[in-house]
């Protein structure tokens, strides 16, 4: 990336003409089109900025989407280009079976094609939803089109009877009060009114505003653009700015692998530990950095996590929200406090350093929600990867939300083998289960028709709950929400469904889990292993449709769950 570097003449509406033998006609044909649309022949010679319109009546998350996109818009004109919107398919959490992330790489496949297809010089992705933000730049990297992102941008909470809510965690919270009887079943459907009270994405450190942080850290979008709330008139003016970054980009052109590097993708890990962020923000990064052949060793995510402190106090770990973190200094401060953590000679969509991006650090800092390095939430990163013979390619655990006094445990397990299964026994009141067990959903991974869904926080079971249980120690191959939290060992790969060791386990085998050691070990003799191999069967294939093609090509947790042929040629 060089600061020299001019890029080639825009094309504008003639980029990818269709050719069918006379490509003057075909030229000529989509010009006639598009002044059906109204736009003059001086608009229609401007260099084009496609704009991706993820706003959908399913997605609450996404609401904003008209009034951002006429902002880019503005900021795309006033720069000299022409602003053109189209839709893609948009993903938000609750609405879609069998979970969104079974779509996640289908968003960035259609993302991808429609980047690729359509006539447009750069695109400002409009994104935020959880799966939304790694599937526009899954897409972005292997289009290769030069792309600037912009999130919603986080809810504001309610405020509500002198407590703050804002989505998920205090969702999962007033929950399980519910299924322990400590909330009426009246009470529960007033406050489900007032969770969630705003536009934007989840206003804690969930997966989506832990995406956003790592989206500006990589570079594609300006540092403070992640943590604006979406309500706020700052969101609008850095809409704005992204119509007018995707308009210098045509001119002076950087590629989105040109960003995604070793050392930026190694940065965003140091701050997603740095977050105490969301787990699944590995899966998302992974699949992105994978998209440039680039891949993340989970031994070497535990060197950074050693090495790096936690320094972001927000739910669902902390107190905070992220319009908090936002007026505390948002991730200026944050960076600041890393500096020496931090490749700082990594670049963004300007060419502008890391180093000179932070600059001094913002003029205020709130340390009620962004500690001091001489004063961190947690010395050591949120997340650890653990390895042993229940995950021969690794597993991770979220620290940072998890009980300290259950780090070291060896006991029995009580296995669920499936989504169906663990909901029709959790709650029964003859299930045998004590709190010094450890609960296991097998059968949740990528391959399986679950789809690899949020199901690892499995719920404390009804009559422990009752009796007071608040956490257990937790195992699947599946991912948790990142507003959740306990002591929840997460993405065993291989699943039990690619025929990983997990598909052998049994209630009452004995598993270890050691945080120390970084290990987990199911302490089952080879030879009993051995027997129920022979006797193991994957669960049926998918015939048809989407389905078929995931179970066929789909990739396990460490690379990020994409699918195989999506990856650069020859990885
Ligand atoms: Fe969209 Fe939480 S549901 S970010
Ligand atoms: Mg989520």
């Amino acid at each position: 990336m060089s600061d020299e570097k001019k890029g080639p003449e825009p094309k504008g509406l003639a980029r990818n003409a269709a050719n069918y033998g006379d490509k003057e006609f075909a030229l000529y044909l989509r010009r006639s089109f598009a002044k059906s649309m109204g736009y003059s022949a001086e608009a229609l010679k401007r260099p084009v900025v496609g704009i991706v319109d993820t706003g959908s009546d399913l997605n609450n998350c996404h609401r904003t989407a008209p009034e951002l996109i006429e902002a880019v818009k503005r900021g795309v004109l006033m720069a000299g280009g022409l602003p053109l919107a189209f839709p893609t398919i948009s993903l938000c959490e609750p609405y879609l079976t069998p979970c969104s992330m079974h779509y996640r790489n289908l968003m960035a496949l259609d993302t991808e094609a429609m980047i690729a297809a359509q006539p447009m010089d750069s695109v400002v992705l409009i994104g935020g939803c959880d799966k939304t933000v790694p599937a526009q730049l899954m897409a972005a990297a292997s289009a290769g089109t030069p792309a600037v992102q912009l999130v919603v941008g986080p809810m504001s909470a309610n405020r509500y009877q002198g407590e703050r809510l804002a989505a998920c965690t205090d969702c999962r919270r007033y929950w399980a009060r519910y299924r322990a009887g400590e909330v009426s079943g009246e009470r529960i459907q007033e406050i489900e009114g007032s969770l969630a009270v705003t536009a934007g994405t989840c206003g804690v450190m969930g997966t989506a505003s832990t995406m956003a942080c790592l989206t500006s850290t990589l570079g594609f979008m300006p540092l403070d653009a992640a943590s604006i709330p979406a309500v706020h008139s700052d969101r609008l003016r850095a809409a704005e700015e992204a119509g007018a970054q995707a308009v210098r980009l045509i001119h002076k052109p950087v590629r989105p692998d040109e960003i995604i590097t070793e050392k930026s993708v190694e940065n965003a890990l140091r701050v997603l530990l740095a977050l105490g962020g969301s787990t699944n923000a590995l899966v998302h990064l992974a699949a992105i950095a994978g998209r440039v052949g680039i891949k993340i060793d989970y031994h070497r995510l535990n060197e950074l996590s050693d090495t790096t402190p936690v320094l972001v106090d927000l739910k669902p770990t902390g107190e905070g929200y992220m319009e908090d973190f936002h007026t505390a200094g948002g991730m200026v401060a944050l960076l600041h406090e890393l500096r020496d953590l931090l490749h700082l000679d990594t670049k963004d969509l300007d060419g502008v350093t890391l180093a000179d991006r932070i600059g001094a650090g913002p003029a205020f800092v709130d340390r009620t929600y962004i500690k001091a390095r001489n004063e961190p939430v947690s010395p050591v990163g949120g997340i650890v990867s653990l390895f042993g013979s229940l995950a021969p390619d690794g597993a991770i655990l979220k620290r940072s939300a998890a009980t300290p006094s259950l780090f070291e445990k060896e006991a029995r397990c009580l296995v669920f083998d499936g989504v169906e299964d663990l909901a029709a026994r959790i709650d029964s009141d003859d299930l045998d289960v004590t709190a010094d067990d450890i609960t296991i959903l097998k059968g949740a991974g990528p391959l399986s028709t679950a789809g690899f869904p949020e199901a690892g926080y499995l719920p404390i079971p009804r009559k422990l709950a009752r009796q007071g249980v608040k956490d257990m120690v937790r195992m699947s191959d599946c991912r948790m929400s990142g507003t959740a939290f306990g002591t929840v060992v997460l993405h065993i790969s291989p699943e039990a469904e690619a025929g990983g060791p997990l598909g052998l386990v049994k209630t009452g085998d004995r598993i270890r889990l050691s945080v120390e050691n970084r290990s987990l070990d199911l302490l089952v003799d080879e030879a009993e292993l051995a027997k129920r191999r022979a006797e193991w069967k994957a669960k049926s294939e998918p015939k048809r449709g989407w389905d078929a093609l995931v179970h066929r090509e789909v990739l396990q947790a460490p690379q990020g769950a994409d699918l195989r042929f999506l990856l650069p040629e020859g990885r």
